[in-house]
């Protein structure tokens, strides 16, 4: 399994892509449109919201899990541009269970946070929170509701009547006929209908023939919307327990979870972050980490790396291990800065991650100080090619967590990766 250890944003999705390429079925667990992952693949960009990242494999099995809230119009858009540039999507599988984000889901959206005003989450704006509310509400729409348009029709006026109010300023918005929403979502499930299946058993008959699947997180653990900043966070749980909820696959079948990280911190949107650099030096990071959002083209907040939010994330998911994405970012920044504590206002200091929210808020980092390394390290493929302070790093790291790093990150090409320790040698050998 693959997640987010930070605010999303990692680079989850080439890690996804390099491990696909191994695994039988690869399936998304929870999130939606919200998320967004770039993929480089032979000099070519090819941007992802929906569609889990070994789509790029010919027929690989892709599958959007049930946890999935799923906009069509978003879905059938990113099936055409696939199609359009050629790549095959036989393996696409959208679970019949998955919810559907509708108008009313984003105009809602738009709404919550016009009325929060500087009170605002910061949302994506892509009708992700008020979905997963309509889910909880069993105002739900599904996936298989595409399928019968009376069904359809009756749900969908059951969902909006309670939102009335709220969408008055809307209420001219012709999206909202109910006719029109109708007709537009039955023509999207004739579109996805070959598409739509038990992603569930899917999943169970791969792992009964002993075959991989692969488990793409979005977001990141303090974007969890039980554990992270709340409410400062999304609706749905980018941790590994989400994975069998949102896939059907009991939390046994899982042996592995990779937790992603960049070599420093970005966050998107509203709500605290400890390690923010509000400096010359959080410019220079934004600007060499190329850090603007897939989805909304919002500029990243950024900071260094905070191993006392990571070390939480760690327990969250159970890591297995981590991967440290985007070193040659820090390339010739010295001191390189690692935040092991926070310290309240009043004195206290937090080795753990505190539960508090107003602790979190007022909480400044303090951090260790280690040697910069310098040089382009884009060009390194193993970890004795690293400069040796660049490998001191990445010890650091993954001494305060206690998991060793798996994989790292030297720059955007699919081959720009340094496989590491107990991963290296298979990989190898293979290549030998
Ligand atoms: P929502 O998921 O659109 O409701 O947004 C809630 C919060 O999660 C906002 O702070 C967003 O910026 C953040 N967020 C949602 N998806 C992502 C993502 O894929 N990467 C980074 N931040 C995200």
């Amino acid at each position: 399994m693959i997640v987010g250890a930070q605010w999303g944003d990692e680079g989850k999705g080439k890690v996804t892509d390099l491990l696909a390429e191994r695994a039988d079925v690869v399936i998304r667990f929870q999130g939606g449109n919200n998320a967004g992952h770039t993929i480089i693949r032979d000099g070519e960009t090819y941007k992802f919201h929906l569609i889990p990242s070994g789509i790029l494999y010919p027929g690989k099995i892709c599958a959007i899990g049930n946890g999935v809230v799923i906009d069509p119009k978003v879905l059938t858009g990113e099936i055409d541009e696939l199609r359009r540039r050629g790549v095959d999507i036989s393996g696409l599988r959208i679970s019949a269970n998955a919810h559907l984000i509708m108008p009313y889901h984003v105009l809602l959206d738009t709404a919550g946070e016009l009325k929060l005003g500087k009170l605002e989450i910061g949302t994506t704006r892509r009708g992700i929170g008020p979905c997963y509310a309509d889910k909880a509400a069993r105002l739900g729409i599904r996936v298989q509701d595409l399928l019968d348009e009376k069904i359809l029709r009756k749900k969908i006026m059951a969902a909006m009547e309670p939102k009335q109010q709220m969408l008055r300023p809307f209420a001219k918005d012709p999206e909202l006929d109910l006719q029109t929403m109708v007709q537009t979502y039955v023509a999207y499930g004739e579109r996805l209908a070959p598409h739509i299946a038990d992603t569930a058993r899917i999943c169970w008959a791969a792992l009964d023939r002993d075959a991989t699947v692969l488990f793409e997180g979005a977001q990141g653990a303090m974007l969890d919307l039980d554990h992270g900043t709340y409410p400062f966070v999304t609706s749905s749980n980018p941790v590994a327990g989400a994975a069998s909820t949102g896939t059907g696959v009991g939390p046994r079948d899982i042996d592995e979870v990779w937790g992603i990280a960049k070599a420093y911190a970005t966050r998107v949107g509203a709500g605290p972050f400890p390690t923010e650099l509000d400096d010359e030096m959080g410019e220079l990071l934004r600007e060499r980490g190329g850090e603007v959002g897939t989805t909304t083209g919002r500029p990243r907040r950024t900071g260094w790396i905070d191993i006392v939010a990571l070390r939480y994330a760690a327990r969250l998911n159970t890591m297995t291990a981590l991967v440290v994405t985007k070193l040659d970012v820090l390339a010739g920044i010295d001191p390189l800065r690692i935040c092991v504590r926070y310290r309240h206002p009043d004195g206290a200091v937090f080795d753990e991650f505190p539960f508090h929210q107003s602790v979190v808020h007022g909480a400044t980092a303090e951090y260790e100080e280690l040697p910069g390394f310098e040089g382009e390290i884009g060009a390194c493929r193993r970890e004795q090619d690293l400069p040796p302070d660049a490998r001191d790093y990445l010890n650091a790291i993954s001494d305060h967590l206690g998991i060793p790093v798996v994989l790292v990150g030297v720059g955007p090409g699919r081959d720009q990766v340094i496989w590491m320790g107990r991963e290296a040698e298979p990989r190898l050998r293979a290549a030998a």
